[in-house]
């Protein structure tokens, strides 16, 4: 089993841990941080084994573990899978497998089938996650008469890595996955990874207003709050602090979540030795 060394010797006990292959995960973060002022955060962007959406089942349930364990280690009270791909392929596994809460985000198929209105729902999302057991249950549990068209998007991560969301390049890479979608009559598209919603925009200047975007973001901060209710932080006045952590190239990963999140973000290194 690889270790793994933190550049700074801190421990995180008390905060809640939140993952992902990548920035993604930022959009799950900011959701928790809107509806958890003053909890310490620690996030961690496993970079260095992105992107996890076309790699195997092993390599996924390997990292997930991998970084669930690290985080478990430096004493957090929960687990947050921001990664739909990790949590369809491994979240079960970093369940049996630790003793922390784990609370993880999956594609919000229930909301987008109560919505549509014209009977077809789009899922976008990586191609593990679309040819996933899990997405496959939540479809035949939840989309009975109603035409669910999974959609796998290579290239949209890689966009939001590099922070690139509004281009030509960008315009022309969306539209390639989602006019197909809008001429089969999609009227509602779950953005069924946690990159996507930093796309939003300009996903909504293709579909037009009229097609809904459903992203569960929040849906997994109030399943936090509700897990965490005895173990929240009473009263604190200060708000709660927010580290950042990547196994990839720390100067690009620096980047895009100064870009994503705010300037004022420090990204540390997590070597594995
Ligand atoms: N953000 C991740 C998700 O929600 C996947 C990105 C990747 O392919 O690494 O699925």
């Amino acid at each position: 089993m690889r270790k793994f060394t933190v550049q700074t010797s801190a421990r995180f006990g008390n905060a809640i841990g939140v993952f992902d292959s990548g920035v993604g995960g930022l959009s799950v973060l900011r959701a928790i941080r809107a509806a958890l002022p003053h909890e310490d955060l620690v996030y961690v962007a496993d970079s260095g084994h992105a992107p996890y959406g076309d790699q195997t089942e092993a390599h996924i349930t390997q990292r997930t573990l991998t970084v669930g364990r690290w985080l478990a280690e430096q004493g957090v009270k929960a687990i947050t899978i921001a990664c739909n791909t990790a949590t369809v392929v491994a979240a079960r596994s970093l369940r049996e497998q630790t003793h922390v809460p784990v609370v993880a985000i999956e594609p919000a198929i229930k909301p987008a089938v109560a919505l549509t209105r014209t009977g077809v729902v789009g899922v976008l999302a990586t191609r593990q996650t679309v040819q996933s057991e899990s997405v496959a249950r939540l479809c035949a549990q939840y989309g009975e008469g109603k035409r669910m068209v999974l959609q796998a998007c290579p290239g949209w991560v890689e966009l939001v890595e590099q922070a690139d969301l509004q281009s030509a390049r960008t315009d022309a890479l969306l539209r390639q996955f989602i006019e197909p979608l809008l001429a089969q009559g999609a009227d509602t598209l779950v953005l069924g990874c946690t990159h996507y919603p930093f796309l939003i925009s300009a996903i909504q200047s293709i579909t037009g207003p009229e097609v809904t975007l459903i992203d569960p973001a929040e849906a997994v901060a109030r399943e936090l709050v509700r897990r965490l209710t005895d173990t929240l932080t009473p009263n604190a006045s200060q708000p709660g602090s927010t580290r950042f952590f990547t196994t990839g190239d720390v100067t690009q990963v620096q980047q895009a979540v100064s870009h994503l999140w705010g300037h004022g973000a420090v990204v540390d290194a997590l070597t594995s030795d």
